[in-house]
Parts: C-alpha cells; sequence; structure tokens
C-alpha cells in the first residue's frame, strides 16, 4: 500500500531522514519509534506531501506520488493526523469535523453522524468551541476530522502525548478498533511499549536513520532496543 525509497529530508544543512526505506501493506499496523529529534515527523510529513524530501520516492497503492500535493494525497486515502493535533481552536467542533470532509464532493451526513457515534464526547459538544475539549478530545477530535476523509491509510504522530494513562489505553483501543474495521495505520510514538503491543512491524529511527526494524513482538524482546533506545 505505501513504500518509501531510500527517502531523505533536509532542512538547509540538517538531515532529518537519511534514505528510510520503509513499507506498508494493506491490513497493517506500522510503528516508527525513536527519541526526539529521530527524524519521525519529517517521515510523516514528507509522506504526506508537507515538506519535500530531498532524495527518494513514494509510492502509493502502486502509483508514484512524491511530487503531489498533500490535499492530493488526502484524495487518494493518505491522511495525516499532525503532532501536537492541529484543531481548530476558533471553530466549533463540528466545522472541524466538517474540515475533515473538505476535499470530498459526496454526502457526508451519513459519516458525520457515525463520528458523533463513535465519539460521545464530541457528539455532546458538537456546537461548542473546539477550544474547550480536553487534550484527550482535542485527539479525537483530529482523528475523527482525518476519519472524515475516508482513509485508507491514516497516519499518526505521536497521539499519545500529553494524555492520561486511561485515555492512552482508550486511544490504543480506538487504534485497533480502526484497525480491525479495515484501516491501515502508521504510528509514530515515544510510548514505545503500547506502540509495540499494538503494532504488527515497527522500525525504530535514530538521528534520521533505521537502526532496527521487523516484527514488533519480536522487537520488544530485543535487547538492542533496550540499550538502542528505551535507556534501560
Ligand atoms: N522546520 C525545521 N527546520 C529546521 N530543522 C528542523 C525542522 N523540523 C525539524 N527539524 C530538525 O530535524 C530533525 C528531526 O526532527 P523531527 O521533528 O522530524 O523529529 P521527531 O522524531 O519528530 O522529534 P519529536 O519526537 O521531538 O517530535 C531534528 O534535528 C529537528 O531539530
Ligand atoms: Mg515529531
Amino acid at each position: 500500500m505505501l513504500e518509501a525509497q531510500d527517502l531523505s529530508v533536509s532542512y538547509g544543512r540538517i538531515k532529518a531522514l537519511q534514505e528510510m526505506n520503509l513499507t506498508l501493506e494493506a491490513g497493517e499496523i506500522v510503528a516508527v519509534l525513536g527519541a526526539n529529534g529521530a527524524g519521525k515527523s519529517s517521515l510523516l510529513k514528507a509522506l504526506q506531501g508537507m515538506v519535500p524530501p530531498s532524495a527518494g520516492q513514494v509510492r502509493f497503492k502502486g502509483q508514484a506520488i512524491t511530487g503531489r500535493s498533500a490535499a492530493w494525497r488526502v484524495g487518494q486515502g493518505l491522511v495525516l493526523v499532525p503532532e501536537g493535533r492541529q484543531i481548530f481552536v476558533s471553530m466549533s467542533v463540528h466545522d472541524n469535523l466538517l474540515m475533515g470532509a473538505y476535499t470530498r464532493r459526496d454526502d457526508t451526513s451519513r459519516d458525520i453522524d457515525a463520528i458523533y457515534q463513535r465519539f460521545d464526547n464530541l457528539a455532546k459538544r458538537r456546537h461548542m468551541s473546539a477550544s474547550v475539549l480536553s487534550g484527550g478530545e482535542q485527539q479525537m477530535l483530529a482523528i475523527g476530522r482525518a476519519l472524515l476523509s475516508k482513509p485508507s491509510l491514516m497516519m499518526l504522530d505521536e497521539p499519545s502525548l500529553g494524555l492520561s494513562p486511561l485515555l492512552v489505553k482508550s486511544l490504543f483501543e480506538l487504534i485497533r478498533d480502526l484497525n480491525r474495521d479495515g484501516l491501515a495505520i502508521l504510528l509514530v510514538e515515544q510510548n514505545t511499549h503500547m506502540a509495540l503491543a499494538t503494532a504488527h512491524r515497527a522500525y525504530v529511527l535514530e538521528l534520521g536513520r533505521v537502526v532496527l526494524q521487523g516484527q514488533a513482538q519480536a522487537l520488544a524482546a530485543d535487547p538492542r532496543m533496550a540499550s538502542a533506545y528505551l535507556g534501560e
């Protein structure tokens, strides 16, 4: 479904991502792990088309998309839930959701109802300003907004950041539910334990390079994981 080939991202002289090779099959949850500054967000932004890669190729559903705009990619079913949620705080909850359907020309009302059924707290606050939502509700809104573009692959950039342990648990349950419903997921996380318990496969980035990759279960038990990244 998704393939990055020798993908590199630079900001001037800073090499944020260096020759990354990544694949993701339909139905998979793939995690990308790494410490602060490892290049995780740069990877997702390049895959979404928000930063131009300095080298490399991206393919999605069999077509080369490297030069395509972010909006075009959303229309093709590739959507990013950005780091820090990036909801529109000056708009209502409902209008935030509508923004997620921006690329669609068909009737979205049933899909919006489905979002409200899934996220009760959003339904109750649909006419309120998004600025009154808690951190957990804002994350649900960001995910709901992304779902309204009818994605086949959702990329999530540190969705658990700043959430209480209870909310983190329900967030990962949601990710599993969405995946069971057929959504492929590329998950960037610093919560290594939860991410590896949820994902099928994972990549570990260090200073812009992949240092470990493999089945999530195997990585969770890999001593190199602890020494390279977990600091244990
Ligand atoms: N717009 C930018 N301009 C210059 N340097 C940047 C920019 N964005 C990121 N960088 C640098 O690129 C490197 C990778 O950053 P990136 O945000 O991709 O890492 P990350 O793994 O997402 O980190 P975090 O866990 O803190 O979100 C870092 O050294 C960062 O300082
Ligand atoms: Mg980041």
